[in-house]
């Protein structure tokens, strides 16, 4: 493998999405507002995103739209955060294939032709199926999902890795869990539902879950989420056996220890279950996780579990629902 180049200029896809508005954020910190260009296809960004930094429009299925902005602002790494998620991908499975699949392939060609330092693109536990052992899901198992998005993501981990191998790309990803979080909301996933519940509490004090109550997940707060994103791009290459398929695990909780966690703090908070047709994706998916390999390549470490991120997510959302601003805007939208 060549000497690694430095990562000065970034630019991230789907940066007005859940997760990649809060990376953005935390990228400008970290490397300069200046340096990180946030990239989204149809949604206008808002806050912080929209006032601390550049922002273009691309359409990642669109080569030349992402070639222009990486030359425009010289780029040489990449967060490929845009995609399409499980539920909405069940509804448009071509979509998700042209997004997830074509998307991700000109990202990575990008990064070929004009040797980027390095590209980070999110996996998920959808690419596991119902054939995968369920309790402590190995690293290495079986990666047969039944989902059009968890077909996306095995591939697409194959194509990083391929990129790696073959073309000396320093691709990298992680199997993120569900990500819980307090500012965008995310768009059109199996686990939104874990995120939903807590404004449902501030906001009205009761929750219709599309999921039954004895379903449990793997999940994870934003800011380990970011964290350990930004710590998997900064590890040194050659203590990584693993590339793009990267287990990272946090917490795993049934909805029903959810709500009953919220009513700690909401007491009057009533939830009822009325699974729907993502019931059977959630069936689909682990329940825990091992992450020993990402614990010991690249020193992943969990901060938060479900009681320290309750407190924290119902503090973020009643401050924001006594100044009259819940809800900061809309998640990613489907094109
Ligand atoms: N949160 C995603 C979804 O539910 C899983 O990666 O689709």
């Amino acid at each position: 493998m060549a000497e690694r180049r430095e990562m000065n200029r970034i630019l991230v896809t789907g940066a007005v999405g859940q997760i990649g508005s809060e990376l953005t954020v935390a990228l400008r910190h970290r490397y300069g507002a200046e340096n990180v260009v946030a990239t989204g296809h149809r949604t206008k960004p808002t806050g912080e995103l929209c006032e601390g930094g550049p922002f273009e429009y691309i359409d990642v299925a669109q080569r030349q739209t992402l070639e222009a902005v990486v030359d425009k602002y010289g780029i040489d790494t990449i967060y490929h955060m845009a995609a399409i998620l499980s539920a909405v991908g069940e509804e448009r499975p071509l979509l998700a294939w042209n997004v997830n699949i074509n998307g991700l392939h000109n990202v990575l060609e990008v990064a070929r032709e004009r040797g980027l330092a390095r590209v980070f693109c999110p996996s998920s536990i959808a690419v596991f199926g119902p054939d995968t052992p369920r309790d402590d899901t190995p690293q290495e198992t079986i990666l047969r999902p039944t989902t059009m998005y968890g077909v996306t993501k095995v591939s697409g981990e194959l194509l990083c890795d391929y990129y790696v191998r073959r073309f000396g790309v320093d691709v990298r990803g992680v199997r993120y869990p569900g990500i819980i979080s307090s500012e965008t909301l995310p768009g059109g996933g199996t686990t939104d539902y874990a995120v939903a519940i807590y404004y449902a509490a501030v906001e009205k004090g009761h929750y219709t879950c599309f999921v039954r109550e004895d379903t449990v997940l793997p999940m994870m707060y934003m800011p380990d989420c970011v964290r350990g994103t930004i710590d998997l791009m900064e590890a040194d290459f050659d203590q990584l056996r693993h590339h793009a398929d990267f287990n990272m695990s946090s917490m795993s909780f049934s909805a029903g220890e959810l709500a009953a966690e919220i009513k700690k703090h909401v007491p009057d908070f009533e939830v009822e279950y009325k699974p729907d047709a993502r019931q059977a994706i959630a069936d689909s998916w682990p329940c825990s996780i091992d992450d020993s390999a990402a614990r010991e390549e690249w020193g992943w470490q969990p901060e938060y579990d479900l009681a320290a991120m309750t407190a924290d997510m119902l503090a973020k959302l009643r401050q924001r629902a006594a100044a009259g601003r819940l809800y900061l805007g809309e998640g990613p939208t489907c094109p």
